[in-house]
């Protein structure tokens, strides 16, 4: 990487070299977020939207088909797609886990109610469907729609593993992998799709996608217990809906008699009292788990970069290979 290169965020780099083709996705998210009938449904969305937000599974489409010499104009249609799948996930997320606060504004559940937040999320998936028809193509279809059934999947799974000491690192894996690999992975694989490109590329990229996402949840999970990025989300969300995540299954594993008794008293019975969160994180840094999980993001992160080697040469490619290793940066 060159100095240069390490001046500006890698997703930030991508997005100058794929400004265009953003603002073609930006305005059809724009577009396609109205409703004729139902002024609540541009109100919520346009709150989020307009919030920011990395943009970094648009992106991801857009580079891939780029890398595979696709010239359009169905990348834009899918990177819009994915942006929207994204967004319906993160309005019933925000439901499921009770947060406050997203992309650093209150959530929509908090400044509408939570009926307002499914019921757009709901529409925003349905939009995103209609997109993905236009492309015309059943292969994207298919993957987009695989996608889609997953997250929820993952989040159900969650849902069932949440408060339960004896989760496993098996079922966090999948738990992650379902609810945000998942679509970082469709994000990829489309993009060597639509641009016909051959199959072990398509699976490059779909791998590349897999890890960098698992990367990034598990990087995501880190910043739960406080890290030094501005996430605009609360920190401790996680303790206090008393998931599992990968710094906690370990520490509950190396836990001690009393520290058992702490783990099952905060998470699997759930009477939390003042000062426990900081225990936790006495805990977490007793154990090492914090650190010891940012190894395993870093493997991850090492995994996404060594699975784009099929993938064509391109400046983009690079970028892609540095943003594997950005998602684990934003934490050290
Ligand atoms: C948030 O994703 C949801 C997770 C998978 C952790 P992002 O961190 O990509 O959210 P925005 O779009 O940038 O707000
Ligand atoms: C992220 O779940 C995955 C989805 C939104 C489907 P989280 O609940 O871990 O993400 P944040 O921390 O709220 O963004
Ligand atoms: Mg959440
Ligand atoms: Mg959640």
């Amino acid at each position: 990487m060159s100095l240069d290169a390490r001046a500006t965020k890698p997703h930030e780099r991508l997005s100058e070299a794929l400004s265009a083709e953003m603002e073609a996705v930006n305005a059809l998210i724009r577009a396609r977020m109205a409703s004729e009938h139902a002024p609540r449904i541009p109100e919520v969305t346009a709150h989020l939207v307009e919030a920011g937000g990395k943009r970094i599974r648009p992106l991801l489409t857009l580079a891939a088909a780029r890398i595979c010499g696709y010239e359009g104009p169905y990348d834009v249609h899918l990177a819009a797609t994915v942006e929207f799948i994204h967004t319906a996930t993160l309005l019933h997320d925000d439901v499921v886990d009770e947060s406050d606060q997203r992309r650093g504004r209150p959530t929509a559940n908090l400044l509408w109610d939570n009926p307002s937040s499914v019921l757009v999320g709901d529409y925003l998936f349905a939009r995103a469907f209609q997109l993905m028809v236009e492309t015309g193509s059943l292969r994207v279809l298919g993957i987009l729609s695989n996608a889609a059934a997953t997250i929820a999947e993952g989040e159900v799974l969650q849902l069932t593993a949440a408060r339960n000491l004896a989760t496993t690192e098996e079922t966090y894996f999948k738990v992650i992998r379902g609810k945000t690999a998942a679509l970082f992975s469709a994000a990829t694989e489309v993009g060597g799709v639509i641009a016909g490109r051959e199959e072990n590329v398509v699976q490059a990229l779909f791998d590349y996608g897999d890890a960098l996402g698992i990367a990034f949840q598990i990087v995501d999970d880190l910043l739960d217990y406080g890290g030094t990025d501005a996430t605009g989300k609360d920190v401790g969300d996680d303790f206090r809906e008393r998931k599992l995540t990968l710094p906690v299954i370990r520490a509950v594993a190396a836990a001690d008699e009393s520290e058992r008794a702490f783990w099952d008293r905060t998470i699997a019975r759930g009477r939390q009292e003042e000062g426990d969160l900081e225990e936790a994180l006495r805990l977490l840094a007793r154990h090492g788990t914090m650190e010891s999980t940012r190894a395993t993001a870093l493997d991850w992160a090492a995994r996404a970069r060594a699975a784009l080697k099929p993938v064509p040469a391109h400046p983009m490619r690079e970028m892609l290979a540095d943003l594997a290793d950005f998602v684990v940066e934003r934490i050290s």
